[in-house]
């Protein structure tokens, strides 16, 4: 029993050694935070702004300032019940979740369209990031 203490604490570095490789291994090979702005200025405007206007108005709501953007707040967009009430904060993160399958991200939500190209997504979100 005098070794408690020790193999507690052996244990505990375990389990920080075992988080700290999995926070690693979800960012691995996912080029998410890396993008090229400038590339993905040209993908929004083929991709996205047919639907997302920078002035509003448009199928979809206006994306400038989408990133740090509580979902479903830009004012005047009829946005649907579940994408109002899913609670999420628009970040790199979840902004790839979303292009990626959003009614996998938010069951219920209503844009109909998805982008399978992981560096186009990032492309995309980092200049998203730019439209303030
Ligand atoms: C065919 C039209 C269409 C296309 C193309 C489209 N969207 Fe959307 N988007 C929508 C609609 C409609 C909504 C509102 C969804 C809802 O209310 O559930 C939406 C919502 C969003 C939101 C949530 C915004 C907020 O204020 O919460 C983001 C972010 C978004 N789209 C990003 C994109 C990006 C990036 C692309 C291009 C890769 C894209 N969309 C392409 C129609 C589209």
């Amino acid at each position: 029993m005098r070794a408690g203490p020790a193999a507690a604490a052996a244990v505990l570095t375990l389990v920080l050694i075992a988080a700290a490789s999995l926070s690693h291994a979800q960012t691995a090979g996912d080029p998410v935070g890396s993008g090229d702005a400038e590339a993905g200025d040209l993908d929004f405007q083929t991709q996205c702004v047919m639907c997302h206007a920078p002035e509003g108005g448009g199928v979809g709501p206006s994306l400038t300032g989408v990133v740090g953007r509580k979902a479903g707040s830009a004012p005047g967009f009829a946005y649907s019940a579940a994408l109002k009430a899913s609670g999420v904060v628009w970040t790199d993160k979840t902004l790839n979740a979303w292009i990626t399958d959003p009614q996998a991200f938010i069951p219920g939500a209503a844009m109909p369209f998805k982008l399978d190209d992981a560096k186009m997504r990032a492309d995309i979100i980092a200049y998203l990031g730019t439209q303030k």
